[in-house]
């Protein structure tokens, strides 16, 4: 294959490590990176408007930069400075067959979301990523993108590679059977080409960072409790078209997450975190902390693009643990690595039931954090849907080499832990960080005071 005199360059890239030593506090003010939801949603929309868009704070996450390399591959053009992103659209009916296979590399939010729109296209796509994505079932977005029309073929009839062939679609209502803004995206972003209103109903609700996109680049968008309706623009409707947008990524509470949990632990900390998206599909995990206890205060609220963004302030604060199970998992999907880590520092500790969608993420989470908390001398239990970690009563925990599995919230959500345990912790392999937050440890040690 083409692709793969890259791959080792790719692998040693993610090779290095990391030491971390026990810190006094964390203080200071940080910005962190653009939303990585948000920023694949604005890419595409953008590679399908008609016209230039401007998006500025856009992730440094690499996930992100898998999309505008595929949506480059697809015909769009993109221009990158920095945070700073130009793309220039085809429309709707203009993208391009890619003469080679869509490397969505790490990036489960990128081949999904893709799919649906590849769905629509008059043309066969082969998109596959790295091996740690051709182990991510891909069922739950084939399943009702077929219903539609499209003709899908997948590894095991699962797995990645993808190949499909998009067409006329039809649309459809979906009850969609998990809890997945993935899957209800792709379906949704399918719906601009189906003949007709899609409809998709959610057994709970998650991310709707989606819906919201596209009612700013112009679709019609409806929502009714936990159905959501589009309209189509290029199928019964053909002709209309998505809008150009300039646009501001808020910054990525689930990065922010990491450092709310630092600052949290560490009794001296006071931090300060400017412009973070705060969207209450996703900052559940505020509330989360503040019935724990957490010195966390939330100011500036203002809406965005029908994001909302505010700033934070945490300082250090005994932290009680808790129970988290079914409707909150969902929503705290992304920093359920984090809350389970943090329960040796916890009165209580932490009990996560419900979720066994942790063990198909970048790794099998519920195991990377049962292997890795043991390491560290942490008590847990690992069970089929989740974990149960014992609080402070069961011991102080100690510095060990952790192996994330490649897994960037993995990786993180050990630095952290490592900040107050006694010695030295080696973080193996923790460039994989940058999948989401490339500026990670850098910003950690900045922050850190000794
Ligand atoms: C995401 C949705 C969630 C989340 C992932 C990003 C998104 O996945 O875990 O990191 O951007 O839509 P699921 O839809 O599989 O729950």
């Amino acid at each position: 294959m083409r692709g793969e005199p890259f791959a080792h360059a790719k692998i040693s890239l993610y090779m290095k490590s990391e030491i971390i030593h026990p810190v006094k506090s964390l203080s200071g003010p940080l910005e962190v990176p653009g939303d990585k939801s948000i920023s694949h949603r604005y890419a595409m929309l953008a590679a399908l408007a008609d016209g230039t868009s401007e998006l500025h704070n856009f992730a440094a996450a690499r996930d992100c930069h898998s999309t505008l390399a595929c949506m480059k591959a697809l015909g769009a053009d993109v221009k990158v400075d920095g945070a700073a992103v130009k793309i220039t659209g085809c429309g709707l009916r203009g993208l391009k067959s890619s003469w080679r296979a869509l490397d969505a590399e790490n990036s489960g939010t990128t081949i999904r979301l893709l799919s649906g729109i590849l769905s629509g296209q008059e043309f066969t796509t082969k998109i596959s990523g790295d091996a740690s994505l051709q182990k991510r079932p891909m069922k739950r977005v084939v399943t009702p993108l077929r219903q539609m029309g499209a003709d899908i073929r997948a590894k095991d009839d699962n797995f990645p590679p993808l190949e499909i062939r998009g067409g006329k679609l039809r649309a459809i209502h979906y009850e969609m059977p998990m809890a997945s803004a993935q899957v209800k995206s792709a379906v949704l972003l399918a719906g601009l080409y189906a003949d007709g209103i899609t409809q998709i109903t959610e057994p709970a609700r998650t991310r709707d960072h989606t819906e919201l996109a596209l009612e700013e680049f112009g679709a019609h968008v409806e929502k009714r409790g936990r159905t959501i309706a589009i309209h189509d623009l290029a199928g019964k409707n053909g002709g209309a078209a998505l809008r150009p947008c300039s646009l501001d990524v808020p910054g990525d509470l689930s990065s922010a997450v990491f450092f709310i949990a630092a600052a949290s632990l560490l009794p001296e900390s006071n931090l300060f975190l400017a412009n973070v998206g705060l969207n209450p599909t996703r900052s559940a995990i505020l509330d989360f902390f503040q019935q724990m206890g957490a010195a966390l205060q939330v100011q500036n609220l203002q809406s965005k693009q029908g994001e909302l963004i505010g700033d934070l302030s945490v300082k250090g604060a005994a932290l009680k643990g808790g129970l988290i199970s079914g409707g909150l998992v969902p929503l705290l999907i992304d920093e359920l690595p984090m809350l389970a880590a943090l329960g040796p520092y916890t009165e209580q500790g932490f009990e996560i039931r419900d979720a066994q969608e942790l063990r198909v993420k970048e790794s099998d989470r519920i195991a990377a954090l049962a292997e890795n908390l043991k390491r560290m001398g942490a008590k847990v239990e690992e069970r089929p849907d989740g974990l149960r970690v014992e609080g402070r009563s069961a011991g102080k925990l100690h510095g060990a080499e952790i192996d994330p599995r490649g897994d960037h919230r993995i990786a993180m959500a050990f630095a952290v832990v490592a900040l107050g345990a006694a010695g030295e912790t080696k973080i193996l392999d923790s460039g994989c960080a940058g999948v989401s937050y490339p500026a990670f440890f850098a910003e950690l040690k900045r922050l850190a005071v000794e």
